[in-house]
């Protein structure tokens, strides 16, 4: 995407050096820092850290840290090469995609007995998985902006208002993201919107990220507390609520960051549209019970005992709320039951958050 004139992705290979590097998304939007992949270490430590983030993207960069590995020469033992890419895998649990990029890359090196072969096969793959995802954000909002364009029509014009969390944009996704693409697409096509950015606590996504993406873009937006949103709808302010996930199920299960399903039960309670973009590559295949199954991530408390800002002097801070001696826990996502999801937004069109729903678009996977 367009960052002030400069054409951005959150991950890139460099040519020369011939790593992956990326985005170190913990400094944004205040500064823009660049971080090399120069060994599966690193790849683990900026997926965990959260450099990078957002399923699509954590898949894409589990993809780059088996090219490291075969790059560090871990990729000619099968057996070692097999236990570096599980320590991939295991970088974060909830998002699907990376357990699902890591095996994809690993899958085409296997096919190959030499090193050299192994380099390239794993290279090209991790590319063409960058680009496949690109695509399929673009086509999520080919797809997704009908429903925008649907209430605009309704509103005689007006701006639709649109409700998301987190971050599934841009640069969590390669491209154009996942629930920001519709957004993309209405406003480049001249509809008038106005996106309701939850900040998204504790590491606030939201305001940190989404609203710089906006902003860059040009698209109307206000950051609101994580609190607001069931107020918001209450006063007919939101339209449309249209988020991320980093694992739906086959059965229409959404988990994503938490505080989804509180705005998902609020849509419900006013009647509001409550839509999840997502590219296949988040949905997973095997499991059909999102409540009792897929992993929630537990992370560090102090993400929530501080927060990062500027201060007045324009330096990046860290800051301490709570008292010191009180426990915080961390529980990074939740799940949203199928029952309070309007419809899916994929990369093969929209449909309804079941297993009739997604195996229709999906039908190979019957
Ligand atoms: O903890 P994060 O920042 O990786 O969580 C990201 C989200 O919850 C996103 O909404 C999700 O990955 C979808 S990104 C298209």
């Amino acid at each position: 995407m367009l960052v002030d004139g400069n054409q951005m992705r959150p991950i890139w290979f460099d040519t020369d050096l011939k790593i992956a590097k990326v985005i170190d998304q913990r400094m944004l939007p205040h500064q823009l820092i660049e971080a090399d992949l120069n060994t599966v270490d690193d790849v683990i430590e900026a997926i965990q850290e959260m450099f990078v983030r957002g399923a699509p993207l954590i898949g894409a960069t589990g993809a780059f840290g088996v090219y490291t590995a075969v790059l560090q020469d871990q990729g000619c033992n099968d057996d070692r090469f097999v236990a570096e890419c599980d320590r991939l895998k295991a970088a974060r649990p909830t998002a699907v995609n990376l357990a699902w990029g890591v095996d994809r890359v690993l899958g085409v090196c296997l096919a190959q007995s030499d090193r050299t072969a192994r380099l390239a096969a794993a290279l090209a793959e991790a590319l063409a998985i960058v680009e496949e995802e690109a695509e399929n954000c673009r086509l999520i909002g080919e797809y997704g902006v009908s429903l925008i364009r649907e209430i605009s029509q309704k509103k005689g014009g007006k701006p639709v208002n649109i409700l998301t969390h987190c971050n599934a944009g841009w640069l969590a996704c390669i491209e154009y993201g996942t629930a920001t693409a519709p957004m993309y697409t209405a406003f480049d096509t001249g509809i008038d919107i106005h996106v309701w950015v939850d900040e998204t606590r504790p590491l606030n996504q939201g305001s940190r990220l989404t609203a710089w993406e906006l902003g860059k873009h040009g698209i109307a937006h206000t950051v609101v507390t994580d609190n607001a949103g069931g107020h918001l709808m209450q006063h007919g302010m939101v339209d449309l609520v249209i988020v991320g996930t980093d694992r739906t199920t086959w059965t229409g299960d959404v988990a994503n960051k938490i505080g989804t399903y509180l705005k998902a039960l609020a849509a419900k309670d006013n009647d509001i549209p409550f839509y999840v973009a997502l590219p296949s590559s988040t949905i997973d295949w095997e499991m059909d019970n999102g409540l009792t199954s897929i992993p929630i991530e537990e992370r560090d408390p102090d993400e929530i005992s501080y927060v990062q800002g500027l201060d007045d002097t324009g330096k990046l801070v860290k800051v301490l709320v709570p008292p010191q001696s009180s426990p915080c826990a961390n529980h990074a996502f939740d799940v949203t039951p199928s029952r309070l999801v309007t419809g899916l937004i994929t990369e093969r069109g929209m449909c309804s958050a079941s297993q009739e729903g997604i195996l229709t678009l999906f039908p190979e996977r019957r």
